[in-house]
């Protein structure tokens, strides 16, 4: 028993998956983590897709839930940024008008991250700003 619990404890440690070492593998190369909107407008022509300070922040601001239940909007939230990674398209960005001007519609990420490494990145995304906003 002692030995399967220790296999158990072992497995599950290596599937366990950090979403910022998601975000550093599969997202920063376009998106920058962390950046003030006036030195963003500064180096905009070195950037490829918005911060993620900014998507985050975004993504708070316009997913807004009836009754403002939190579980709801996170559940709500969740799901946008996975099916996002593959199917980015116009209809459903809800990045700035000027941003998808500027940088053009993200390409899909369909088969790069597994449903694992999906949810720890989308989980990321919101927790790693919860604090943080844009300006
Ligand atoms: C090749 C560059 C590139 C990579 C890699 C990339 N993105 Fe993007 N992403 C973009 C661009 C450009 C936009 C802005 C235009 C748009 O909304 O499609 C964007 C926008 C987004 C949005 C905002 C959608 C909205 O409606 O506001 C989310 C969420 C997002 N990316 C998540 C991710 C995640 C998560 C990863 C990594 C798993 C990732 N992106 C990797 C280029 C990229």
């Amino acid at each position: 028993m002692i030995k399967i619990g220790l296999f158990l404890s072992l497995s599950l440690s290596l599937f366990a998956v950090d979403g910022y070492s998601v975000y550093q593998k599969k997202c920063m190369k376009c998106h920058v983590e962390i950046m003030e909107k006036s030195e963003v407008l500064k180096v905009i022509h070195t950037l490829k897709a918005p911060p993620m300070i900014e998507v985050s922040n975004r993504l708070r601001e316009n997913i807004i839930i009836a009754d403002d239940d939190q579980d709801v909007k996170r559940r709500v939230t969740i799901a946008f940024i996975k099916d996002y990674i593959e199917n980015p398209s116009v209809q459903y960005s809800m990045c700035h008008p000027m941003a998808i001007e500027k940088f053009g519609i993200m390409p899909s990420l369909k088969g790069k991250l597994n449903e694992v490494e999906k949810q720890a990145v989308a989980e990321w995304i919101i927790d790693r700003y919860r604090e943080s906003k844009f300006r």
